[in-house]
């Protein structure tokens, strides 16, 4: 029977077990006073010899959960484990997926090729920052798309809006979304002023006079993007404007410089090891999409 366990105490690796039916075990972990990690399940019996998936968060402590996470798959390796799958809903250090300098890594790849290495052999992923990330997994992947959950939920509260993505780049996921219930959507042009360094950001071709606004992203971290793009629109006569992110880290005062900007609403789904409780804040399961797309995947 096809067994998931999680990195200790993540209560997704629960909630795929109860939904997909898989056989959940239980994994251990302690920090040795040196501060070296251990980790242990507590079934090996009932990994040997099955197809099983493992269940990580990167966020909160990106660095510590990535080594927990390569140690647990070597652990259900070396308790012969057949074919191993991790879902990994928020691969963190997605967005250095290329050398933008000369002299930088490519963090991403470094991510994936070492899950890879220790003997992944699925990578289940949520709205991967972009395509770049997965094409460095020499092996399959999956990458879930929950855009449109995310949206459904904001256009409950607003009246025929246009969705809008902060940049270019982010055209694609919400295109997806925008397309599935019919709405317009648009991106916005960055532009740096040269001489003042000042930023501004424009809609490339829709007006968005007294229109509600659900702006997508994948990533909200320090909420400056969004924050700056929402000042645009309303300045350009937005109505009202709903946030909606796949991984909404929301570091340090990310949520009051939202709420200054003038946005409504942050809707976000339910991807990190961690949630926000904040009146912005709303939440959104996608443990059923993420299982739909297991179950349909991977023939255990
Ligand atoms: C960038 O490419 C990402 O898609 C997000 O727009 C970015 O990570 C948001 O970061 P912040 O909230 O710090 O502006």
């Amino acid at each position: 029977m096809a067994f998931v366990v999680g990195v200790p105490g993540y209560w997704l690796a629960k909630e795929v077990a109860n939904l997909s039916g898989y056989y959940f075990i239980n994994s251990q972990e302690k920090e040795f006073p040196d501060g070296e990690l251990y980790i242990r399940v507590t079934e090996p019996d009932k990994i040997h010899d099955n197809d099983g998936l493992i269940v990580s968060t990167f966020y909160p402590s990106q660095d510590k959960m990535f080594l927990k996470t390569l140690l647990l798959v070597n652990a259900v390796k070396n308790s012969g484990a057949k074919k191993v799958s991790a879902l990994i809903p928020y691969l963190a250090y997605s967005r250095q997926d290329k050398a933008f300098m000369p002299g930088e890594p490519i963090s991403s790849c470094v991510i994936v090729e070492s899950l890879k290495a220790v003997g992944v052999d699925v990578l289940v992923t949520v709205d991967v920052h972009s395509p770049r990330v997965l094409e460095c997994f020499k092996g399959n992947s999956i990458n879930v798309i929950v855009s449109d959950i995310l949206i459904r939920r904001a256009m409950s509260s607003l009246e025929n809006p246009v969705v809008i993505a902060p940049d270019r780049g982010a055209i694609e996921r919400v295109s997806f979304a925008a397309n599935a219930y019919g709405l317009e959507y648009d991106y916005l042009i960055k532009q740096r002023d040269r001489i003042t360094g000042e930023v501004t950001y424009t809609p490339k071709e829709l007006s968005v006079k007294k229109r509600d606004i659900i702006m997508v992203d994948d990533i909200i971290s320090t909420g400056g993007t969004i924050a700056e793009s929402a000042k645009i629109l309303l300045r350009n006569g937005a109505r009202r404007i709903i946030v909606v992110a796949t991984h909404g880290l929301l570091v340090g005062n990310a949520l009051e410089r939202l709420e200054s900007a003038g946005v409504q609403k942050v809707i976000l789904a339910d991807t990190l090891g961690m949630r926000h409780v904040h009146f912005l804040v709303d939440y959104v399961n996608i443990t059923q999409r993420i299982v739909d797309e297991l179950k349909r995947a991977l023939n255990y």
